[in-house]
């Protein structure tokens, strides 16, 4: 672990004993996104609000931008005890339970509004329950993250031009295998290291959405921003299970449902800020802007489909619940 890294776990865990003195809970909150991205935003409001529902009790510190480390070191803070909250992406979660890859399923919904039925319905939601057991934290609540698509340093007009292409991918199984049945080199990234990685053309191209490319910049270093909305990319609010067993029951409840308040109020957020981001960067003339449907990637969502089925069958599910929507 970087020494700087080190230097804030341990100021954050002095903070919280000090905290737990004067008799108030000081509870420490990571993500691997930037402090002005949404995430944050809804994890500060949440904070906020629970200092204010609690009397002052609980407050809430976010450290955003992988402070803490990457999303597997702050899993593995969440486990000890060491982190009390995360905001964490889905896709972290299904390093450690692989039935959460049928999230990732391409073309499974095409807006924030439709993930906001199918992660409140009940497949997605039963999975949620399984976390205390399974990864050793409780799950709060989804929220979601603007639709993926694909910020390229070349020309894209069908799946073809991805061939032998270098594209950033977050670190997990289910993206891997789409980037490559399209035959480009997946290439497992976290979050922090994706500007630089594109400027210095260690990748090609990235797996991002409008928030990123917008907010970190990522258009100016690619030229075509591939507007494809092909998978949904699910937010989960954790809680360590260790701190969790500590709280009393009404506090618990008044926790969980502030968390599941701000992490939901992303949906309505990304229906919104979607399009602004998307103007914003058109104004840039930086890039220009495909619209893609399902038809750039050919036979490859069928295919991925007919992989991950067997692996986690719970994807009939989803698909069933997906269509109900539509
Ligand atoms: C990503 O790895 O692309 C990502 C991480 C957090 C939020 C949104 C995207």
């Amino acid at each position: 672990m970087q020494f700087k890294k080190l230097l804030t776990i341990l100021a954050v865990a002095a903070g919280a004993t000090l905290s737990a003195a004067a008799g108030a809970k000081e509870l420490r909150l990571g993500l691997i996104v930037p402090a002005t991205h949404e995430w944050t935003k809804a994890a500060n409001a949440m904070g906020e609000e629970l200092k204010q529902k609690s009397n002052g009790k609980y407050s809430v510190s976010t450290f955003p931008a992988g402070q803490l480390g990457n999303e597997a070191q702050m899993m593995q803070q969440l486990q000890t005890g060491a982190l009390d909250m995360a905001f964490m992406t889905a896709a972290e979660v299904t390093n450690r339970v692989p039935d959460m890859s049928a999230l990732f399923a391409p073309f499974l919904v095409n807006s924030p509004q439709q993930a906001e039925v199918l992660l409140n319905g009940p497949t997605a939601q039963k999975m949620l329950q399984r976390l205390p057991r399974e990864i050793g934290a409780v799950g709060f609540g989804y929220g979601v993250a603007a639709m993926r698509l694909m910020l390229n340093a070349f020309p894209t007009n069908s799946g073809v031009d991805l061939k032998g292409r270098k594209m950033r991918i977050t670190p997990f199984p289910p993206v891997r295998d789409f980037y490559q049945l399209l035959g480009a080199a997946s290439t497992p990234m976290p979050l922090t290291d994706v500007y630089d990685s594109l400027a210095n053309g260690q990748v090609d191209g990235v797996d991002a959405d409008l928030e990123l490319v917008w907010r970190m910049k990522f258009y100016e270093r690619g030229n075509t921003l591939v507007h494809s909305n092909h998978m949904m990319f699910p937010v989960v609010g954790l809680m360590s299970g260790r701190v969790w067993q500590q709280l009393p029951p009404a506090d618990r409840e008044l926790i969980a449902a502030t968390a599941r308040k701000h992490l939901n109020s992303l949906f309505a957020t990304y229906a919104t800020v979607e399009g602004e981001m998307l103007k914003n960067i058109e104004d840039t003339k930086k890039v220009k802007v495909v619209k893609v449907g399902p038809e750039l990637f050919g036979d490859v969502p069928q295919k991925w489909e007919e992989i991950w089925i067997k692996r986690t069958p719970i994807l009939a599910d989803l698909r069933k619940e997906a269509a109900a929507i539509k």
